[in-house]
């Protein structure tokens, strides 16, 4: 009965989530989840508290009210590292790298750091994972020296070295070419079909449509609409929140 529980629960999941900075509420009893191996979009207008809720989900500050759960378990009261251990890996809408160190040496401290891996095992975990996202032939050039595909693919790398069940993309789109940015949706894609579970932020909705089996859409701290992608898109609701705000 408690397996049957577990298995059937979200992987990922924040009910009734408040959170305010100081007087003012970002989140409004936001009601999220995603199950094991889907692929979520999350659109909304600039400020609508999009990387707040990913902030919640990963553990960066506490929710106000509300619980995080992770396969059922409460983990609102968990660390951000020890979320990461646990599977949730997130990419920051600005990239993080260590600009001091190398690319190596990067995706080497979230094999360490993330995986809880050493030695061997965690060069060859990131070695692998340079490979898969095509950073491999720079794995010895500094962070700082990187451009901006490479950098978005190294902060992709640095999550992906954590080994997660479920990856948190905020923006990772952004300020790409077309081209570069179907190259990265492809690897996404491939993520999704290795089963890990994916939310992505995007205000690039073809780049989100070719990957997503669901979309919400959030405005002004609250989920204004959840469901299948086109649904949502025509939603009039969804419609009003983006008039004027010029995203496509
Ligand atoms: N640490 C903070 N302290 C105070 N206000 C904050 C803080 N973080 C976010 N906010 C405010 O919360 C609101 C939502 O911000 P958030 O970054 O979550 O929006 P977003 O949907 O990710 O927007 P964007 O599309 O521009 O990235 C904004 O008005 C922002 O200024
Ligand atoms: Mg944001």
């Amino acid at each position: 009965m408690a397996a049957d529980m577990a298995s059937s629960s979200p992987l990922l999941q924040g009910v009734g989530i408040d959170k305010s900075f100081g007087a003012f509420q970002v989140l409004k009893a936001v009601d999220f989840h995603a199950a094991r191996g889907e692929a979520i979009g999350i659109v909304g207008p600039n400020g609508a508290g999009k990387t707040t809720l990913f902030g919640v989900l990963a553990g960066a500050f506490p929710p106000t009210a509300g619980t995080v759960r992770l396969y059922g378990d409460d983990i609102t009261d968990m660390s951000a590292t020890a979320r990461c251990r646990r599977g949730i890996a997130r990419t920051h809408q600005v990239p993080r790298p260590f600009l001091g160190m190398s690319v190596f040496e990067n995706v080497l401290a979230a094999a360490n750091h993330g995986a809880g891996l050493a030695g061997g095992t965690a060069e060859a975990l990131a070695v692998e994972t340079l490979e898969r996202t095509a950073l491999l032939h720079l794995a010895n050039r500094p962070a700082a020296a990187l451009g901006l595909l490479d950098r978005k693919r190294l902060e992709l790398a640095r999550a992906l070295a954590t080994r997660p069940q479920v990856i948190l993309l905020d923006e990772i789109g952004g300020g790409l070419t077309e081209v570069e940015l179907h190259l990265l949706t492809d690897l996404i894609g491939t993520l999704k079909g290795d089963g890990m579970t994916i939310v992505w932020i995007e205000h690039i909705l073809h780049a989100l449509l070719r990957i997503i089996d669901r979309l919400v859409c959030m405005n002004a701290g609250e989920v204004i609409a959840d469901g299948e992608p086109v649904a949502v898109m025509a939603d009039p609701h969804v419609m009003r929140a983006y008039l004027g705000s010029g995203v496509e």
